[in-house]
């Protein structure tokens, strides 16, 4: 059994929600189109001297990289503004077929296209965290459970398999762990099914229990509709990420070797 010990929820750090941050691959886009454009007019203002074109991707990259920075974006976009264009040219001398490029970007894709929006990405629970979730559920009667962006199924295909006197559910937004997550759900034990769109249009007071692991931008807008659609007595579990300015009622240690815990709240 794990340990157990309340704490405060304000110890992980919370992204503020600005326009700026909810849609980093607009701006990307706009500083490196814009840098490009500058770097264009350098190149026209030479009268098209000849001009050396890693020292001009240098050049395009360090201005993406201010532009960035000048938006607002977080610092760890700085190194990827530097290097994009300087990277493109440098893949070009092994000529790659433009396939594996095309099929590098579906598969990237199909794995992360919404996370601009969400500023969700896919990793998954450790073993740890799925048993101690599973160690908080009753085992002597049914209950309802939802995984909000259930990744490629682990945990909900783990629990059916433990506790099968739950009825599972899961809802995700990424295409390729969506598919696996759906052919998990189909082909496992248990009563499990998973559903591909947004948990933010699921209706919330449909479950006893609802396990979110998602990230600090997230947790917000989990809350607030969890408060508002969560039924009395429910319970809401959050791997690892606290909701600002509301302490969990518990906070379980997974034991696993990265330090997570689950923080739970009764609605
Ligand atoms: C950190 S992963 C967790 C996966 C799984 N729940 C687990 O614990 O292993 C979060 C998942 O939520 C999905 N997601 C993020 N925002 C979502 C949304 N609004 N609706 C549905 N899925 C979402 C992401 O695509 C990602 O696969």
């Amino acid at each position: 059994m794990p340990s157990t010990s309340h704490e405060s929820a304000t110890g992980v750090a919370v992204a503020t929600a600005k326009w700026h941050a909810r849609v980093p691959l607009r701006q990307a886009a706009l500083a490196q189109i814009a840098a490009v454009l500058v770097v264009g007019g350098i190149v026209w203002g030479s009268g098209f001297a000849s001009v050396d074109a890693v020292a001009l991707s240098l050049i395009q990259g360090i201005i993406a990289a201010s532009l960035g920075r000048y938006m607002g974006m977080d610092c760890w976009w700085i190194p990827i503004h530097a290097l994009f264009v300087p990277g493109l040219l440098w893949m070009l001398t092994f000529d790659f077929p433009p396939t594996y490029a095309l099929m590098a970007f579906c598969l990237l894709a199909s794995l992360y296209w919404t996370v601009s929006r969400t500023r969700v990405p896919l990793f998954l629970s450790s073993r740890g965290a799925t048993q101690a979730v599973a160690n908080v559920l009753p085992s002597d009667r049914s209950f309802t459970f939802l995984d909000m962006g259930c990744g490629t199924g682990g945990v909900l295909s783990s629990l059916a398999r433990t506790r099968p006197s739950g009825n599972y559910h899961g809802i995700e937004s990424a295409p390729l762990p969506f598919l696996v997550s759906r052919l998990r759900a189909i082909t496992g034990s248990g009563r499990c099914s998973v559903t591909w769109g947004d948990y933010g249009e699921l209706d919330l007071g449909r479950f006893d229990v609802v396990y979110a692991y998602l990230s600090p931008a997230a947790m917000r807008d989990v809350w607030r509709k969890a408060s508002s659609e969560m039924r009395p007595g429910s319970v809401l579990i959050s791997n690892s990420f606290a909701v600002p300015g509301v302490p969990p009622a518990l906070t379980i240690s997974t034991g696993a070797s990265d330090g997570s815990r689950l923080l739970l709240w009764r609605m």
